[in-house]
């Protein structure tokens, strides 16, 4: 049995992780720490609240001495870190936060890992560190060794949490591992990120604003395939290595939107083009030949079936994104979608 420390449990892919870990490897303890911003939510985790091998800790990563205590106490063998500010939008608006929780929390995480016996640790890292791909170069794919090369204050913020994560390997020998995914669908997803933010306003007969002319290229995975690849990366991974996530499944925002729309019985009449993203990364695509090589991994969930998945869960659990929607979030949404763009897609 492993003592795992999970971060950001209460947000979308950490909260995935939590309910595949407790039902995969019911042996093992998962503690999850999250600070509950904006983006977290206790209801992803109410139905584990209960489970034995399940604690729940209201911290923020970047607390060093509460963070201290709590690895004191639970003695972990393991630090997944998924904690994150996580949206591209907002880093745009304001960057100050996701230097604070991106880097310094990931430098407070292992330096406890280093402190309380050289812990393993996994840092959850994102595709967006290699900057985009263009949109006429379908032969391109990013691998491991693709130069970081960033275009958000976000996407900056994770590339500086990994170099630190590669410091800390070679001057302390922390054994750490870096998965690098693409954009993740699925349940628990915050009505902000695209799919989710579609589905929502598609049954609530309100604009889909599309940035640009939507043919930004985005490559998408079904959050358990990620789920999955994490949990071998951490048992059979080899440290100091990176690993690329992605299910060669690339698509432009506005099929996306599209397929949304057919699902739901709307119509096309939805979409709304609105101003486009500053800095607006053209087209991600990873190459997953090393994951698949050393570790056996392929995903499982096709798109066509991950999508109709994802569209019957948000129906069947309005409860979740209707209480998110009505609150602190609508601020937001006002202020990103009302203005600039003179609409009122919520
Ligand atoms: P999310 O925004 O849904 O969840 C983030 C969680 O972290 C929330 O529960 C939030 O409360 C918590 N959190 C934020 N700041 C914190 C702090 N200072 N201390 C403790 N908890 C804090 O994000 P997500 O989409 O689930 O992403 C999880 C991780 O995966 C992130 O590191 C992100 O960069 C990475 N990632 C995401 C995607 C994607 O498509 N969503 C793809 C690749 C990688
Ligand atoms: P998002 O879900 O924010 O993920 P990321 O920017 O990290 O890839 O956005 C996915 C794509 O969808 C991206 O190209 C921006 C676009 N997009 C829209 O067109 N409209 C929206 O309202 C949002 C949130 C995103």
């Amino acid at each position: 049995m492993s003592t795992i420390i999970v971060t950001g449990g209460a947000g979308f892919i950490g909260g995935n992780f939590v309910h595949y870990h407790l039902k995969e490897h019911p042996e093992d303890r998962i503690v999850c720490i999250d600070k509950l911003t904006y983006a977290g939510n206790l209801s992803t985790l109410a139905s584990v609240m209960n489970n034995p091998n399940f604690r729940f800790v209201k911290l923020d990563i970047c607390d060093r001495e509460g963070i201290f205590k709590l690895f004191e106490e639970e003695k972990p063998d393991v630090v997944i870190n998924f904690a994150a500010e996580s949206h591209v939008d907002r880093s745009i608006e304001d960057p100050g936060i996701f230097l604070q929780t991106n880097i310094m929390g990931t430098a407070t995480m292992m330096d406890a890992c280093r402190e309380y016996g050289n812990i393993r640790y996994h840092q959850v890292s994102t595709d967006e560190v290699y900057g985009d791909l263009p949109l006429d170069r379908p032969d391109l794919f990013f691998t491991e060794t693709t130069p970081i090369h960033t275009s958000s204050p976000y996407s900056s913020s994770k590339a500086g949490a990994d170099l630190l994560v590669m410091a800390y390997f070679r001057t302390y020998g922390l054994p750490v591992t870096i998965s690098r995914c693409s954009n993740n669908y699925g349940p628990y997803h915050f009505p902000e990120k695209l799919i989710p933010l579609m589905i929502a306003n598609c049954l609530n007969d309100k604009p889909l604003p599309v940035y640009g002319e939507g043919k930004n290229v985005r490559d998408w995975l079904y959050v358990e395939d990620h789920c999955k690849a994490i949990d071998l990366i951490v048992r059979n991974g080899s440290v100091g290595e990176v690993y690329n996530v992605g299910g060669h499944n690339e698509m432009a925002n506005i099929d996306i939107v599209k397929l949304i729309i057919k699902e739901l019985g709307k119509d096309e009449s939805l979409i709304t083009y609105v101003t486009d993203r500053k800095g607006h990364d053209l087209r991600y695509a990873i190459d997953p030949t090393k994951i698949h090589n050393e570790l056996g991994w392929l995903p499982e969930t096709k798109f066509a079936d991950g999508i109709k998945k994802t569209i019957k869960w948000y129906l069947d659990n309005r409860s979740w994104w209707e209480e998110i929607i009505s609150g602190e979030y609508q601020k937001y949404y006002d202020k990103m979608y009302g203005d600039s763009n003179n609409g009122d897609y919520l």
